[in-house]
């Protein structure tokens, strides 16, 4: 059974929570593909050429424990610019969202650009405060020492650069179901994604 499920937004929206669990729902596998752009972000403050990084990038880089920083993101954000490193890592999108099991992948770009026949497709938003407030909550449980309003301001560059590239711009596609977790708890929001993917997944059956 091969079925993908496409979950895009911006930063701190709740992407990753809920494509955990709509993943665990189903028993299908999960690329959160923001990590292989840090990952390549990494490399590139660690000295290297950003296409270069992309091109040579493995599971180890993934697996590097400092990925989740907002040094990291930022650096993230610009390399993921670039159209010679987003085309190095199609193929391996392409291939995890056709995997035998059923696939989430979740990102900025999966349902228009990596998987635009996705089976089913949210876009996951909510206001620049809210995830500016979740992310310093996390940051700060963390131990990092950025402030909310250099949280916010980060969000806010990233929405502006991920949104406005030329390459792959962060965008609902047409047939996105939206979701604004704003104001929804976690469980709520979680069960109002795994509710789109089973609508989506009874009419493909
Ligand atoms: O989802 P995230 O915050 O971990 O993503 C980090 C950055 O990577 C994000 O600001 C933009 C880039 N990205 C992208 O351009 N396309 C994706 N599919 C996923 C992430």
């Amino acid at each position: 059974m091969i079925f993908c499920v496409a979950i895009d937004g911006p930063a701190a929206a709740g992407k990753g929570t809920i494509s955990k669990a709509v993943a665990a729902y189903f028993g299908f596998a999960h690329l959160d593909t923001g990590l292989l752009y840090r990952a390549v972000g990494k490399r590139v403050l660690d000295g290297l050429d950003p296409v270069a990084a992309a091109r040579t990038l493995t599971a180890q880089d993934l697996e590097a424990g400092d990925l989740r920083t907002s040094a990291v993101a930022q650096a993230a954000s610009k390399v993921a610019v670039i159209a010679e490193v987003r085309a190095a890592l199609v193929t391996f999108q392409r291939e995890f969202a056709r995997r035998e099991g059923g696939a989430v992948l979740d990102g900025r770009d999966i349902g228009t650009v990596i998987c635009p026949d996705a089976d089913a497709k949210l876009f996951v938003t909510a206001s620049a405060e809210t995830r500016a407030a979740r992310r310093f909550k996390e940051l700060s449980g963390k131990g990092q020492p950025d402030t909310y309003d250099q949280v916010l301001a980060d969000v806010k560059a990233r929405d502006a650069r991920d949104a406005g590239r030329a390459e792959a711009p962060m965008v609902a596609a047409e047939d996105a179901a939206l979701l604004d977790t704003s104001t929804l708890s976690i469980e709520e929001a979680v069960a109002q994604a795994i509710a789109i993917v089973e609508k989506s997944r009874s009419s493909a059956l």
